[in-house]
């Protein structure tokens, strides 16, 4: 498990290590520790404070392949998930849903490295389904009302794969600006 403590900038640290996993061991993620995940996802601002976006967790393995199926091309690591979380918003509600829903998938993937699990944002909105658009085939699977629209879906899973973290040079220091565009 990621260990930030006794580290100067700890959620620096935490910002570092998180990347994106798309292999996993198919050892089981405890459901305690996804309830952890989604305690912090709960706790993401959303637009006007209204929480509009609702979570579907998937552990159930033949559900998560039919939704990685709903993604014509790009699902790549959901199939092989040990859990998912399908990350939605009712639209009619909510005219900000897109970043809201955006920022509480961001607290996930920061949750998930925080517990030591991999996680990947694998993207729905605007996808093409096998028929129809993604959104709307996961929609049919997983019963959710018509005026919902889902962003995504984060897969989780115990790390199969060794990433190399974030250092310093990869910060892109060019697309900041002090005062006015350009100013450096
Ligand atoms: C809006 C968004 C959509 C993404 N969609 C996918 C996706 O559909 N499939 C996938 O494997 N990764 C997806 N990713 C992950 C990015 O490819 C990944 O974050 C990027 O390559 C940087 O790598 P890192 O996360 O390891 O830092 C997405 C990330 C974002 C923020």
């Amino acid at each position: 498990m990621f260990s930030n403590e006794g580290q100067e900038n700890s959620l620096y640290e935490l910002v570092r290590h998180r990347r994106s996993i798309r292999r996993y061991t198919g050892e089981r993620v405890p459901d305690d520790v996804v309830k952890e995940i989604l305690k912090i996802a709960l706790l993401a601002p959303s637009s006007w404070g209204r929480h509009p976006i609702e979570f579907v967790v998937l552990r159930d393995r033949a559900t998560i392949e039919a939704v990685a199926r709903c993604k014509r091309m790009g699902a790549g690591p959901l199939p092989t998930a040990d859990a998912a979380i399908v990350v939605m918003a009712d639209t009619a509600d909510c005219e900000l849903w897109i970043e809201d829903a955006a920022i509480a998938s961001t607290y996930v993937l920061l949750a998930a490295e925080k517990f030591g699990v991999g996680a990947c944002w694998i993207h729905m909105r605007n996808r093409q389904g096998q028929r129809k658009s993604a959104d709307e085939e996961i929609r049919q699977i997983l019963g959710v009302p018509d005026n919902f629209s889902v962003l995504n879906v984060v897969a989780l899973g115990q790390k199969g794969e060794t990433k190399s973290p974030r250092t310093e040079k990869d910060l892109v220091w060019q697309n900041v600006h002090y005062e006015k565009y350009g100013q450096k």
